[in-house]
């Protein structure tokens, strides 16, 4: 039946979605249409900015490449990743999620690391770091045998992948837990760092009067079978852009304080004059076991 003004085009399309076979796309496709149109109503869109709208969703997928998503990181600048994350991750007994985003740079077949060992692969200068973390269940009964990746940028802001001059897999480790459900490794203290914003996420950013800065975190992949497979992210308590993350990743649960140490010697490996220690806790639930894919494969030349 032809169109008889702007009041009768969302029914159409909804009509017509309900010829589509798979009732879940059926029902995430008519919210999709339902809410977009409600947008351009209540936007008011002009003809002019509509255009502006697909040329910028044009361009988040070329600036899309084998090592970059552009399409994720406006996601993420537009705090989608964290909700989608919160909404299927609600946390246990009244405490927040220990679940967080994935982000771009987890690499597959990080080297398997024993417990109290160094993840520092390259010469990397820095503030050693002590970290304990404690992988539990939905009882809070510790887990055993549970793989833990862990990743993070060097104190000068920069994942191995985006820095020739780091080793391989530098700042990068597997390990698995004790049967207090417990992994201890040693590391560098990390800094925060800013995402690209050559691309349209930065005309994005500037627009709104933004910065690009993430502040300084770990993040860890918890793979267990029987458990769904968690990332996280630990933030530093004492980085200033806590409270603006770019991605608005940052949830209470997961900011965790380094505590200085200046005068005992370091928990074990090279001794330093000054050290921290840093200690968190992850709750995973029961659930299927799946890796995600690898947002990356290698690093830079
Ligand atoms: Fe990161």
């Amino acid at each position: 039946m032809a169109i008889r003004g702007e009041h009768e085009v969302t029914e159409a399309v909804l009509r017509e979605l309900e010829r589509a076979a798979d009732p879940r796309f059926r029902e995430i496709m008519s919210a999709a249409v339902r809410h977009l149109h409600a947008f351009v109503r209540e936007a008011k869109l002009t003809e002019a900015e509509f255009q502006q709208v697909c040329a910028i969703v044009a361009a988040l997928g070329q600036a899309t490449t084998p090592s970059h998503n552009e399409v994720v990181l406006a996601a993420g600048s537009l705090g989608i990743s964290s909700l989608v994350c919160l909404l299927n991750n609600r946390g246990f007994e009244g405490q927040g999620t220990t679940a967080n985003l994935l982000g771009p740079f987890w690499r597959m077949n990080s080297p398997r690391t024993e417990n109290r060992s160094s993840i520092v692969r390259s010469p990397t200068p820095g503030e050693p770091i002590f970290v304990t973390a404690r992988v539990v269940d939905d009882h809070g009964e510790p887990v055993a045998g549970a793989e833990v990746d862990v990743w993070h940028a060097s104190p000068a802001g920069l994942y191995e992948n985006q820095d020739a001059a780091q080793a391989d897999m530098n700042l990068r480790g597997k390990f698995v837990t004790d049967e207090e459900g417990t992994i201890r490794f040693r590391s560098v203290k990390p800094a925060g760092y800013p995402i690209p914003v050559d691309g349209p996420v930065g005309a994005l950013l500037r627009a709104q009067g933004r910065h690009n800065m993430r502040p300084a975190h770990l993040h860890f992949l918890i793979f267990k079978p029987g458990y769904k497979t968690q990332f996280s992210q630990v933030y530093s308590s004492d980085d200033p852009h806590l409270d603006t993350d770019v991605q608005f990743g940052v949830t209470e649960t997961l900011i965790a304080r380094y505590e200085r140490h200046g005068e005992e010697p370091v928990p074990y490996g090279e001794p330093s004059d000054t050290w921290s220690a840093l200690e968190c806790r992850f709750a995973i639930e029961p659930g299927v076991a799946k890796l995600p894919r690898p947002p990356i494969t290698g690093k830079v030349r």
